[in-house]
């Protein structure tokens, strides 16, 4: 039984290793990160440094998977990509980073907590709201004149690409 010391040491190491360590899938250049770099606050987003720095305490504090997808450690990483979401649309700015306000990266932070921690967060903590004066495109605020006028604008361009094929 000479290996009999060395496993359980081996696995006392193992153990000690494991920390908080849930892996989530963001896909693109920035691949899979852990919790620990799931949260990025760059220059841009200045304005949430105290309401991200709260979340990525949060998250730091954490010793197991189960801890990083329950209350209140998931409000304070939506309270973060919530106040990103609104920066980004307050400056009119494309995301700096695929992890910045983004509920795809939320979504795909619930999906880790599933297969690591068997924990199933709910769609309303992971999902981020619409500033409240947002009157852009998610508002679907086309009215019926300015969809008759891209209609037939758009019926204008078939019929003259068409005409112009047939002359060719
Ligand atoms: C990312 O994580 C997923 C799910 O855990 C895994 O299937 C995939 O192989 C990982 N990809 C990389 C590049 O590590
Ligand atoms: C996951 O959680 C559910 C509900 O809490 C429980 O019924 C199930 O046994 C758990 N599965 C595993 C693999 O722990």
């Amino acid at each position: 039984m000479r290996f009999s010391i060395f496993v359980p040491v081996a696995l006392a190491c193992a153990l000690a290793g494991r920390v908080a360590a849930l892996t989530i899938t963001i896909g693109g250049t920035v691949g899979n990160v852990s919790a620990t770099d799931f949260l990025q606050v760059p220059a841009s987003m200045s304005a949430c440094a105290a309401t991200c720095k709260t979340a990525t305490d949060a998250i730091a504090a954490c010793t197991d998977d189960h801890c990083l997808c329950v209350a209140p450690t998931v409000t304070d990483i939506l309270a973060c990509e919530q106040c990103e979401f609104t920066q980004l649309i307050a400056q009119n700015i494309p995301m700096p980073d695929p992890r910045v306000g983004s509920s795809t990266a939320l979504t795909a932070y619930g999906a880790a907590c599933l297969a690591s921690a068997n924990v199933t967060v709910p769609a309303t903590s992971l999902t981020l709201a619409l500033p409240s004066n947002w009157d852009g495109p998610f508002g679907q605020a086309l009215n019926a004149g300015g969809t008759a006028v891209t209609v037939i604008i758009g019926l204008g361009l078939g019929v003259g690409s068409i005409f112009l094929l047939s002359n060719m």
